[in-house]
């Protein structure tokens, strides 16, 4: 480096005029290894020129633009539309790097791009080194014999992904729909086309930006010899022998024909043993088999809420021979067994379908995960750790990464990984019909190898599964497709997601199911030929069910499912959340902001439509005041809708009625937000919690009880995930919308409810509990109940719950409460929020405005005149500035 740090100080100045940068950032892989950052200052320029900006890598040019203050916030408003043009146009980075006589000496010189998005081409010096197409790809060039000496010229073109789509498009030979997305998502045509995050020219729920840049590191890897280029573990559980053991995959690229002994070492388990190999010139990988030490004891990974997540810390190094040079590289090992159970169930037609972790079959409990941001290089580790932390908190298990977003960053695997999060993993094909010309299929399968190579040894992800929906759309026919042309539709759909990818993943990983889509018949759908006759059939694999317009606390409706893998209602964000994106112009529910964020046809409407059938809608003559009730009502049906459809999955795991049930999998639709605007969430943008992720807390809970009514009478279950067996005793509180105190309390007799199952343990004609409770005063508009489980020592045992005997509108009695606070700071985890109530009060909600943080709970109905609620603030606060912004709305205030 000595000669370019000679020209430093010019080097500093010709970055502030040219933004070049040298960034002599060296890892040691082995002792002959080098890594050079290619990270931190680039420029970047638009075709005409007329743009000339530094830029941070990894980054891409929205975010370039915007750190310059080029652009404006492009989530204000309706920035999304007016920042059209960046992803028009073609972009060009460029910098430039002085290489050591040191590096240039070495044998192998590879550029090393970890995330390219997406459609561009790569020159050094002038000369093409290569293009790249698919922004899950690593892309890597072998450059040594085009290094110079002094500063060398790197530049990166990108395509406009909007007109590469639309010539890849026009190229191709037939049509392959949907060509555009729905008018009212605003966003641009035949994403499927490119190998991209599909929801990145706009989906339902998200803006079009459709991204370009370098999002992932960029880097120099240099050796002699050879490189230690990846490394893979998967555990392997021998049940003849109870052994375990672990199969490490080592990938290497050698120079020259080298001998290799490579040592494994778990010391926390007594194990290590060696292995001696003759590597060919070339990349190769090594599947190295480690015997657990038979004396030693393995402690499992566990989903959270079912055990702790140990791991065993296992070390790799190699020696080469004669070159006595040394590789090394650490990782964590985490053991546990996994299956997906598919077998005949006695009464019922159908296979099963569920998960067994370490022998033990789970109920996957949780949601859905998009990606957390428009531009993926401004999402910071903190916000995905809060997330994920968000999740376990809501008692979840599971997320599914969704196959319109992108395959998540390592951090987030780990994460997973270390809190007990399952992962289904959808590869990132969405609502669409796709092409399968050569060059597509080929740069698939590359992404399909690398994906499955880099994420396979993170114990959280449970299943891959090959697209989202797609099986659905052809079955269905979403697209119009004429029935002399389906035959090749489905010839593309088998020979992309079977043939390619399913084969691919067989080879790469054998430690887990693949499934082809999802919502899939999984086993009949394989017998039906890859496209089932109804995949939604719920005597088999998963479902994805959505019902806006029947009345959703009617759980007669829903699909007794094997396992619900999608479900949900919209809602608006919070007030605060939208605040930072509008002006006053737009507060109001028919405002043109508030069209133009709906990217669901008629989702508005459709909110108020459902929200109508139970509560009455806002109507204060404020108008601030009736938007700002517009929005918690949204937040009420929501999560009330959500509720029911969930405790009826739950409920629904130890029955076969009518052929059907045995559901053991509920994940609704969506768990976080990538804009500021109405959507499926339970989190906002920014992490606020909307009610329904605090009913989640509750429906997701461990022990749970649900009440409903099934032709005027009431049940009650018993859920539990528990691994024991337990008795349980129901107590329901009878109501009067206008006093406090019960009407009445019955308790049923102690039932056993053996672990993971759920159980009725109480059952009554509703008119006989209001006629033997306090001399029959209550009538269904007068009275509601409130329950809990207990076990038999008195001790409650999860969340106490709601069920309305009429809808909240039609009640009677229902007073307007007086609720009044005082908040003190607790010794070590928060602030306790002391409530005072005049009166009943329905989905009490405490906002803090965007004061970082989580309640205890909250929307909860307030039966007593004092309760307790404690805030957990995200960064310091205080009670003075909580106390000014808190607010607190009830039902019977919006009216
Ligand atoms: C150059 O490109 C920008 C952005 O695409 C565009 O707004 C501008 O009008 C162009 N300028 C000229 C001179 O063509
Ligand atoms: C971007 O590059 C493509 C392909 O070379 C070209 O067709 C298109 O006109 C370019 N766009 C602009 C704005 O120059
Ligand atoms: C297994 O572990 C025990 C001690 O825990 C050790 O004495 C023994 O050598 C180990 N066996 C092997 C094969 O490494
Ligand atoms: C709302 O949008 C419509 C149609 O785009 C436009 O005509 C109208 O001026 C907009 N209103 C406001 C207040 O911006
Ligand atoms: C609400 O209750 C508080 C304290 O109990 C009382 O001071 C206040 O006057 C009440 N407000 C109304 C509007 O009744
Ligand atoms: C509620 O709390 C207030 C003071 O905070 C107390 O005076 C009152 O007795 C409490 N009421 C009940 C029913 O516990």
């Amino acid at each position: 480096m000595s000669a370019c740090r000679k020209i430093e100080p010019i080097l500093v100045v010709i970055l502030y005029v040219w933004s070049l940068l040298i960034i002599p950032a060296y890892s040691l892989y082995g002792e002959e290894s080098l890594e050079l950052s290619l990270n931190g200052k680039w420029t970047l320029q638009n075709t005409n020129k007329s743009v000339l900006l530094p830029a941070e890598v990894p980054g891409c040019v929205h975010s370039a633009l915007l750190k310059q203050g080029l652009i404006q916030d492009f989530y204000f408003r309706f920035n999304d539309v007016a920042y059209r043009w960046i992803s028009l146009d073609n972009w060009t980075y460029t910098t430039s790097f002085c290489p050591s006589d040191e590096l240039r000496r070495k044998q192998r010189v590879k550029l090393v791009f970890v995330g390219v998005d997406t459609v561009a081409s790569v020159s050094l010096n002038g000369v093409v080194m290569g293009k790249t197409d698919n922004m899950f790809r690593r892309y890597e060039f072998s450059i040594g014999k085009w290094l110079i000496e002094g500063e060398n010229k790197l530049e990166v073109n990108l395509l406009s992904p909007v007109v590469y789509t639309s010539q890849r498009s026009h190229a191709h030979s037939y049509r392959v729909p949907p060509e555009c997305p729905p008018a009212v998502q605003k966003g641009e045509c035949h994403v499927n086309f490119i190998r991209k995050a599909q929801s990145s020219f706009s989906w339902d729920w998200g803006p079009s930006f459709p991204t370009m840049g370098l999002w992932k590191d960029v880097r120099l890897e240099a050796f002699d010899v050879l490189q230690l280029t990846h490394l893979s573990t998967v555990p392997v559980y021998d049940s003849s022998l109870s052994q375990w053991g672990v199969q490490v995959e080592v990938y290497l690229d050698a120079v020259k024909q080298t001998a290799v002994r490579v040592r494994l070492l778990l010391a926390e388990l007594s194990t290590e043993e060696s292995f001696n190999m003759l590597v060919d010139p070339g990349k190769h990988k090594k599947t190295l088999s480690l015997h657990v030490n038979v004396s030693s004891q393995v402690n499992l990974w566990w989903p959270s809420g079912h055990g702790d997540q140990p791991s065993y810390r296992l070390m790799v190094t190699g020696v080469m021979l004669e070159e006595e040079v040394i590789l090394s590289r650490e990782t964590q090992v985490y053991f546990r067994t996994l299956e997906l159970v598919q077998e005949p169930i006695t009464g019922s037609p159908g296979l099963s379908f569920y998960f067994r972790v370490n022998k033990k079959p789970i109920f996957l409990k949780g949601s859905n995960w998009i990606p957390a941001h428009a531009l993926q290089d401004m999402i910071h580790p903190a916000d995905v750790r809060n997330l994920l932390q968000s999740a376990v908190d809501a008692n979840m298990n599971t997320l599914r990464v969704w196959g319109g977003g992108v395959y998540e960053q390592d951090l987030f695997y780990s994460l997973c990984d270390e809190m007990g999060v399952m992962i289904w993993q959808d590869f990132m094909f969405a609502c669409a019909l796709y092409p399968t010309d050569p060059d597509f299929i080929e740069t698939v399968r590359e992404e399909v190898t690398q994906q499955v190579r880099r994420l396979k040894s993170h114990p959280s992800i449970i299943v891959w599964s090959g697209n989202n929906e797609n099986e659905a759309a052809l079955a269905t026919d979403w697209f119009g497709i004429p029935v002399a042309q389906r035959p090749q539709y489905y010839k593309d759909y088998v020979s992309l997601y079977v043939d390619n990818i399913r084969a691919i993943v067989q080879q790469e990983d054998g430690s887990r199911p693949v499934l082809v889509s999802s919502p899939t018949n999984g086993a009949e759908t394989e017998q039906e030929g890859w496209v089932a006759q109804n995949p939604y059939d719920v005597h088999y694999g998963d479902t994805h069910y959505y019902s806006y317009f029947q009345d959703c606390w009617d759980w007669t409706a829903l699909p007794r499912t094997r396992f619900a893998s999608e479900y949900g209602f919209q809602s608006w964000p919070s007030f605060s959340t939208l605040q930072k994106v509008s002006i006053p112009e737009d507060w109001s529910y028919s405002s043109n902001f508030s069209s133009h964020r709906q990217h669901h046809l008629g989702g508005n409407q459709q909110m108020l439509q459902q929200a109508a059938l139970h509560y009455h809608l806002p109507e204060s003559s404020d108008l601030l005041q009736r938007y700002k009730h517009t929005l918690y009502i949204t937040q009420v049906m929501q999560a009330q809708c959500v509720k029911t459809q969930t405790e009826f999955y739950r409920r629904s795991q130890s029955e076969i009625l009518d052929g059907k049930g045995h559901t053991m999998g509920a994940l609704y639709w969506q768990l976080n937000d990538i804009w500021q605007g109405p959507s499926w969430s339970s989190i906002e943008f920014g992490g606020k919690w909307k009610m329904l992720h605090y009913f989640a807390q509750d429906f997701f809970s461990p022990v749970l009880p649900v009440c409903f009514e099934n032709q005027d009478v009431l049940l009650v279950y018993a859920v539990s995930d528990l691994s024991q067996d337990l008795s349980f005793r129901a107590v329901i509180s009878v109501y009067d919308w206008s006093r406090m105190d019960p009407v009445c309390t019955v308790a049923s007799r102690p039932a056993l409810v053996p672990g993971s199952s759920a159980e009725v343990i109480y059952k009554q004609p509703i008119t006989a509990l209001l006629a033997g409770c306090g001399g029959g005063s209550c009538t269904r508009l007068t009275c509601f109940l409130m329950y809990h489980l207990e076990d038999v020592s008195g001790r409650q045992r999860g969340p106490v719950s709601h069920l309305f005997l009429s809808s909240p509108k039609e009640a009677q009695g229902m007073l307007k409460p007086n609720i009044t606070f005082s908040i003190q700071q607790d010794e070590v985890v928060g602030y306790t929020i002391h409530l005072r109530s005049s009166a009943v009060a329905a989905f009490v909600w405490l906002d803090v405005q965007d004061i970082p943080g989580r309640f205890s709970t909250n929307g909860f109905l307030m039966v007593t005149m004092n309760t307790t609620v404690t805030f957990y603030p995200w960064s310091p606060t205080s009670t003075q500035k909580l106390a000014e912004a808190l607010t607190i709305t009830t039902l019977r205030d919006v009216y």
